[in-house]
């Protein structure tokens, strides 16, 4: 039982930029997970938040209030050390794909609870239920069995994986509230402690299609989230990572399976299987396991093996043919040079309105919908080569898909230098 406050109080406390009390903080947050506090006044804190910002103690002690809000889970029966990776989201970020099973292969456990893609984005979840027979939905008990036989789970989180994150951030969404570092540091780090992982690995996008469009925001949400998890005893460490362009040649549910897959077999976009072996080595070693090199398991197959038994184990045909869409649009190279740009937000939206992405939570994904890249920045073209192919079963989609892609590449004359952000910009500990 919290001490009770008045609402009211506490937006104020924080609208005349004051220090929240740790009581105030916990009354604030089971109150309005309760139903106590009015959307409106939970509205009206959080905007107070985003304009006045928290220290670390406030911050610390709301994410502890979030995940006091629900379950929290518990990996220490496991035979084998627990490790994960969260994401801040970006076009193409399909990593998780091929790293948990990697990460498995090389004897640690992956507890991974995902989400399903809003906007541009794509969710995790939409990208292997293009698998036929997949499902995301896992017990606690079918969850733990998985980990300790096969070693890698991706599922959907539960209604009791912080429920006051799950209310706040549906509000946040529609009050203009999300650009918050605070709110957005909890909203993750609650997620991720109450998963209980015994260590995380951030991957802090930067750039276009990412939440954080400068280096200095991303840092400063790095270092915020490595704080947290190491407060709440979770070995925790960031990489700030480019997403001024999108990961891989592809962006789309079925597509990046695809690709993924390539990279399990040994192939694929060399940025997908430089950023997938640097965050496995950074789980790894933050697991207690840094000795061991996960370039060989992505070699040898074992990474792929355990790929197989993973998707096998909720339902999925990891042989079956993935779903291809109806129909293909292709854009060619305007002129020849070199490609100096090719923007992250805008190829995201553009698979996103070929059908690949949700606008509401109650939408439904095509699971073949998006779009190939066939040329990266630095490629030299020439003109009339190809540039993209635009992937959907509802061709009606193309146009405002095409008006998405207007001014995403630029082709300069041949002996310009594009001016790239690196793959991993930084990395905090
Ligand atoms: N992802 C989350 O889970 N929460 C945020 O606030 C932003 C991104």
């Amino acid at each position: 039982m919290t001490d009770s406050f008045d609402a009211v109080d506490v937006i104020v406390a924080k609208r005349n930029k004051q220090e929240l009390s740790d009581g105030q903080i916990d009354w604030v947050i089971d109150a309005y997970t309760r139903g106590l506090v009015a959307e409106e006044q939970m509205s009206s804190l959080a905007m107070a938040i985003l304009l006045n910002g928290m220290n670390r103690r406030e911050i610390s002690r709301w994410t502890a209030a979030m995940i006091s809000s629900g379950d929290r889970m518990k990996f220490s029966s496991l035979s084998r050390p627990t490790s994960d990776k969260h994401s801040t989201g970006g076009v193409g970020d399909k990593i998780t794909l091929p790293l948990a099973p990697l990460v498995a292969a090389c004897g640690v456990a992956v507890p991974q609870l995902s989400g399903r893609g809003l906007g541009h984005t794509g969710g995790t979840l939409d990208k292997l239920e293009s698998i036929p027979g997949w499902r995301a939905a896992l017990s606690t008990a079918e969850m733990m069995r998985q980990l300790e036989d096969v070693g890698a789970v991706i599922c959907a989180a539960g209604d009791r994986l912080a429920p006051a994150d799950k209310k706040l951030y549906a509000l946040r969404d529609v009050t203009g509230t999300v650009e918050a570092i605070p709110l957005i540091a909890s909203s993750i780090m609650s997620k991720k402690i109450a998963e209980g992982t015994g260590s995380l690995v951030l991957d802090v996008k930067v750039g276009s299609g990412a939440f954080m469009k400068d280096v200095e925001s991303a840092r400063e949400l790095a270092r915020t989230m490595v704080d947290l998890g190491t407060d709440a005893g979770v070995n925790t460490v960031a990489l700030l990572t480019n997403m001024q362009t999108p990961l891989g040649l592809t962006a789309g549910n079925a597509l990046e399976v695809r690709e993924s897959v390539e990279v399990l077999a040994g192939g694929g976009p060399p940025d997908v299987v430089e950023l997938t072996l640097v965050l496995a080595r950074e789980m790894l070693a933050a697991a207690g396991r840094g000795d061991v090199d996960p370039a060989d398991a992505l070699k040898d197959g074992r990474a792929m093996d355990v790929w197989r038994r993973m998707i096998t184990a909720q339902g999925g045909d990891p042989s079956a043919t993935l779903p291809v869409a109806r129909e293909t649009h292709q854009i060619l190279a305007p002129g020849s040079g070199v490609l100096t740009q090719l923007d992250a937000l805008k190829v995201g939206m553009a698979a996103w309105r070929l059908g690949a992405g949700r606008a509401r939570k109650e939408d439904k994904v095509q699971a073949g919908a998006g779009i190939e890249m066939h040329a990266k920045p630095g490629a030299v073209l020439r003109a009339g080569d190809p540039l993209m192919t635009l992937h959907t079963d509802t061709p009606e989609r193309f146009d405002r898909a095409i008006a998405a892609l207007d001014g995403a590449y630029f082709i300069a004359p041949e002996d310009s230098r594009p001016d790239l952000l690196p793959l991993v910009i930084d990395r905090i500990s």
